[in-house]
């Protein structure tokens, strides 16, 4: 294997599932293996229990929004954490994207998660918010208009927190993550897709150079970052 520079982001790197021209069964196959990467990479068991479940509220249903939720599993287990520590979600999921969506509703229905095609700016015109808003792997998706757009948006949204979840852009995690799919995920965009989301992920330094001072950036094992911001106290 070639390993790319990865010195700087490859902002102009596509991905494939991007495409809106790109072989539907193989774009099904890879929303319905995001659980499994999400599963082994990207964290958000320890997310909810150190970000998200020490500021759930007890007397009543928190409101949490997925920006860009894709097949939608992060919201799923979500309502299943918290529901198994006692805590109730209700959970509103958007992607802009139908083929996702349509995906995402064809899963078994819970009746705590609705999907619904939007933009979080949409959210924003109609005045809505959560107490918590969330995203994975949607960062590195962004143009350089779109990045500070969705941090804006998370502010007015977030009630309480807004907690964005992605890959970092390291040369071990590239390496670890092209061994580790060879064998699997053959049918799937999985492998190509999440070589070239390293390639377009920030570093750690760089989302620090990037985002507001009112946003933290928290390294996150294996090769991940949080963008965390909690609104000021009123
Ligand atoms: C790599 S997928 C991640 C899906 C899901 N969050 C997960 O982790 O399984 C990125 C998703 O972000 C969506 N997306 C792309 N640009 C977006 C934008 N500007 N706002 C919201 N979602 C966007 C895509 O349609 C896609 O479903």
């Amino acid at each position: 294997m070639i390993l790319p520079s990865l010195a700087h982001r490859d902002r102009d790197a596509r991905e494939w599932m991007d495409d809106p021209g790109c072989d539907r069964e193989t774009l099904d196959r890879t929303y319905s293996q995001f659980r499994v990467v999400n599963a082994l990479v990207a964290g958000w068991h320890a997310t909810y229990r150190r970000h998200l479940r020490p500021v759930l509220p007890r007397d009543r249903p928190a409101t949490v929004l997925d920006i860009g939720c894709g097949g939608g599993d992060v919201a799923r287990n979500l309502i299943r954490w918290a529901r198994r520590d006692g805590f109730s979600l209700q959970v509103t999921a958007i992607d802009p994207d139908p083929r996702a969506l349509a995906w995402a509703r064809r899963r078994p229905p819970v009746p705590e998660l609705t999907f619904r095609p939007a933009l979080s700016r949409e959210l924003v015109d109609e005045g809505r918010s959560f107490d918590l808003v969330i995203s994975n792997h949607l960062l590195h998706h962004l143009d350089e208009q779109q990045f500070p757009a969705l941090l804006a948006d998370s502010q007015q949204l977030a009630r309480v927190r807004a907690v964005h979840s992605d890959i970092r852009r390291e040369r071990w995690g590239y390496l670890l993550f092209s061994a580790g799919t060879r064998p699997f995920f053959r049918r799937s965009f999985i492998r190509e897709d999440g070589l070239i989301s390293i390639r377009r992920s920030y570093t750690v330094p760089e989302l620090r150079a990037a985002v507001p001072p009112t946003w933290r950036v928290a390294p996150q094992r294996p090769s991940r970052a949080l963008l965390i911001h909690d609104p000021d106290p009123r």
